[in-house]
């Protein structure tokens, strides 16, 4: 039987950086299900494909070819991890990711590489739609302050020129599209175990998670 981990939570909650961790401790893949939107929006972008063009989003879905290769996203067989990660992409993917089409689509994918893998998978609804049956369910929360400026300090480590008030804005507004949209909102599953990391390290989240694994 495959083994699988979900993690949702909102935005800059850590979900990436534990994911990673968990996924090596337990010999998992890690499914970065963010990064899957992204790229969903950084070519509709590129083509000047608004999110109210569902039929437009859904072509450009059907000519994507995706995978994971370690934790980085290889979308038509180029490593789009820079691309996708920059306040431009983050300000816009909200609008492709509450797209009905777009997430049957994209949830269809997930769960087929659920099949084929032991994974760890983060998002905003692993736990409450695309690993409803996940043995182990997580859901990190951080105050929206903590989450911005773990962000900003990861945008600037790459050199990336940005505010931090910016950042704080664009994480609420992300928050409450993703909450309050229709098609599967971000939500804790009632089964889910809750973590508020606000003020805790890394490596205590990440023993506490593994506990439960193991
Ligand atoms: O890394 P960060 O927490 O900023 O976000 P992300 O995990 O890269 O997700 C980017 C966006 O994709 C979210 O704000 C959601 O709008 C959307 N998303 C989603 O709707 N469902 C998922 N399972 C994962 C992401």
């Amino acid at each position: 039987m495959r083994i699988s981990v979900a993690i949702d939570g909102p935005a800059g909650a850590g979900k990436s950086t534990i994911a990673k961790l968990i996924a090596d401790r337990f010999s998992l893949m890690y499914i970065n299900t963010g990064s899957m939107y992204r790229a969903v929006t950084l070519k509709a972008l590129e083509k000047g494909i608004s999110p109210n063009d569902t039929e437009g989003v859904c072509t450009i879905i059907e000519n994507l070819n995706m995978h994971f290769n370690n934790d980085r996203l290889i979308l038509n067989g180029e490593d789009v991890n820079d691309l996708i990660t920059v306040p431009e992409i983050s300000h816009n993917v909200s609008a492709y990711a509450s797209i009905k089409e777009v997430r049957e689509k994209l949830v269809k994918l997930m769960q087929q590489m659920a099949k084929e893998y032991d994974v760890i998978m983060d998002g905003r609804d692993i736990g409450t739609v695309v690993l409803k049956n996940a043995p182990f369910k997580f859901f990190l929360t951080a105050s929206p302050k903590e989450r911005a400026s773990r962000r900003y300090n990861e945008l600037t480590s790459k050199g990336l020129d940005v505010v931090y008030e910016e950042i704080l804005k664009d994480i609420i507004r992300r928050d409450d599209l993703d909450t309050n949209r229709e098609v599967d909102p971000l939500r804790k599953a009632d089964d889910a175990i809750e973590i508020d990391t606000t003020g805790i390290g890394i490596d205590e989240v990440v023993n506490k998670i593994a506990s439960f694994i193991k």
